[in-house]
């Protein structure tokens, strides 16, 4: 495992902006050698993972499961809001300072944003951010970052954020990643779905070009990354508003005629009708991949949050 990070007691991730650059590196390095098989199965023996998914997951749940299973350890589970006493009024936080005397970390995904960094005051545990509603995904992010590493160095890429940039966490969380490897970012949205002003904001201070974009054929051409995104439509005010327009951003074959040869093509998944099936086949189709990821790099980072 390479140089430790800096860390206060509990070593919480509820943003990725509680990384730096040399700490996110430090982890998809990790994550690359857990890849190729070396680690300790045995490392994370006796310990407990609390999972509190209050929000549907595929991905982000099982993949957890699966890095604390390889790693020896062990998960236990509270599903929904219904199947637990939140149901009955108690608060998140009673709800938290409980499950932090069953287990050793907190895996926790929220509608509301704000909701991890609550929950990390009352823990006595350290806790991962899984996605508080519209804020941010970190481990998302990482295994983002992983996959892109897989195709090019990260740094000065020109990559492309398409769709629900407003609602869409894995967007607001790589972006800020992204601003610390000087890459420039291409923006396209549904307009009222565009990236909120408080991250612009926020990455202009950081020196990062964010270039907003109306057509989907002008901005192709320029990119080394394109990253797709769903429409959040779970959390939309009025649910029908978005989708007519959304339907000029969906990415089939023909689009990516334009593309430069070594262009990658991410989604963080679930996909809905953003990307052709078809897309599926091509050498440039990477999220299946990117899903994949998810196991090596959360094993990364769940040893570095132990240690
Ligand atoms: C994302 C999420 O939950 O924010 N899913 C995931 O974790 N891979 C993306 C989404 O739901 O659209």
């Amino acid at each position: 495992m390479s140089e430790s990070f800096k860390k206060t007691y509990p070593f919480n991730i509820i943003s990725i902006k509680d990384l730096g650059r040399k700490e996110i590196e430090s982890i998809l390095d990790d994550a690359s050698r857990i890849a190729d098989g070396l680690y300790p199965d045995n490392a994370l023996n006796g310990k407990i993972l609390a999972l509190l998914f209050f929000e549907p997951s595929t991905r982000t749940r099982m993949s957890f499961e699966a890095a604390m299973a390889r790693l020896g350890g062990r998960s236990i589970n509270l599903d929904s809001i219904e199947a637990s006493s939140l149901a009955k009024g108690e608060t998140l936080a009673d709800t938290i300072r409980v499950v932090s005397g069953y287990a050793d970390i907190i895996v926790l995904r929220h509608p509301s944003e704000g909701a991890a960094r609550l929950a990390s005051e009352f823990a006595r545990v350290p806790v991962i951010n899984a996605g508080d509603g519209a804020g941010q995904h970190p481990s998302q992010t990482l295994l983002d970052l992983y996959t892109i590493k897989q195709a090019m160095p990260i740094d000065k890429i020109d990559i492309g954020l398409l769709g629900d940039l407003r609602y869409g966490r894995t967007a607001h969380s790589l972006a800020y990643a992204l601003s610390l490897f000087n890459a420039r970012i291409h923006t396209l949205s549904p307009r009222g779905l565009e990236l909120p002003d408080s991250i612009l904001n926020e990455l202009e201070e950081n020196g990062t070009e964010v270039i907003p974009h109306e057509e989907i054929n002008e901005v192709i051409p320029l990119l080394d990354v394109l990253y797709v995104t769903r429409l959040q439509r779970e959390r939309f005010p009025d649910s029908a508003s978005y989708v007519n327009i959304a339907k000029n951003f969906r990415i089939t074959p023909e689009i990516l005629e334009s593309a430069k040869d070594h262009l990658i093509l991410l989604h963080p998944l679930p996909r809905v009708d953003e990307i052709d099936p078809q897309v599926d086949e091509l050498p440039c189709a990477k999220y299946f991949e990117q899903s994949k990821n998810g196991v090596p790099v959360r094993m990364a980072m769940l040893m570095e949050m132990f240690r």
